[in-house]
């Protein structure tokens, strides 16, 4: 691991949010009481599905927003698990509103916002759900832009999505600082030309697909050194 982010001219820290900032299992979490011993594997496909979704609507051009991809690919989970029970689909949407952010997230952004570094987030979420999550989450004076790929209307790893945060941040790639925990938006985001830092809380192994990330670390704990703090 080299020094290349400390080096330099980082102009702002752009976060995915959904798995690297908040925890997209904490939904079924919360439901084991009602879901019992499908809790896992409910969350594993809702998640496995709500990614494809942003993926197939992005090549066929039918894009809906992320509140509506979460609830299509949930019914898809449901189903696929043996649950018909629309209570319970009320709840788990409610819950995606206000999920746990990861217990590194809040002091790690307290250090980077506090060096006077600018920070945002980049996500598919819609607009409502990303503000309902920082807010939860107790993020708001911490994050200073909110981007949501829905002002381009297509999901992530397209290169319009990403270009959102060049145009709204007024920097170059090359200054942005991106972090993510999902390998394939790792990858995207380093072949885009973001300097990448892979969170890689889960262990996962690298894509096969051009775009090497700069840095890999295991949490966000990890970060403030990277960056020189
Ligand atoms: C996001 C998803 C991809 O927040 O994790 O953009």
């Amino acid at each position: 691991m080299g020094d290349a982010a400390r080096d330099s001219d980082i102009g702002a820290c752009v976060f995915d949010a959904y798995g690297t900032l908040f925890d997209v299992n904490a939904a079924a979490e919360r439901c084991r009481d009602a879901l019992g011993d499908k809790a896992d594997a409910l969350s594993a496909v809702w998640r496995t599905k709500q990614l494809e979704y942003t993926w197939l609507r992005s090549l066929r051009g039918d894009y809906v927003d992320f509140w509506h991809v979460t609830g299509h690919s949930l019914d898809y989970a449901l189903a696929a698990v043996g649950i018909k029970d629309d209570a319970l689909r009320t709840r788990l949407m409610e819950l995606y509103f206000v999920l746990d952010a990861y217990a590194d997230v809040q002091p790690t952004l307290e250090r980077i916002r506090a060096a006077g570094m600018r920070t945002a987030i980049l996500s598919n979420g819609s607009p409502s759900m990303l503000i309902a999550a920082v807010r939860h989450a107790g993020l708001e004076r911490l994050i200073n832009d909110l981007l949501s790929v829905d002002a381009v209307g297509i999901y992530k790893p397209h290169p319009s999505s990403y270009q959102l945060a060049v145009d709204r941040l007024k920097l170059p790639a090359e200054r942005i600082c991106f972090l993510s925990a999902n390998p394939w938006d790792v990858s995207g985001a380093a072949l885009f030309g973001f300097r990448v830092v892979w969170i890689n809380r889960f262990g996962r192994m690298p894509e096969r697909l051009p775009g090497t990330p700069k840095h890999e670390i295991r949490t966000l704990d990890d970060l403030p050194p990277l960056l020189g703090l």
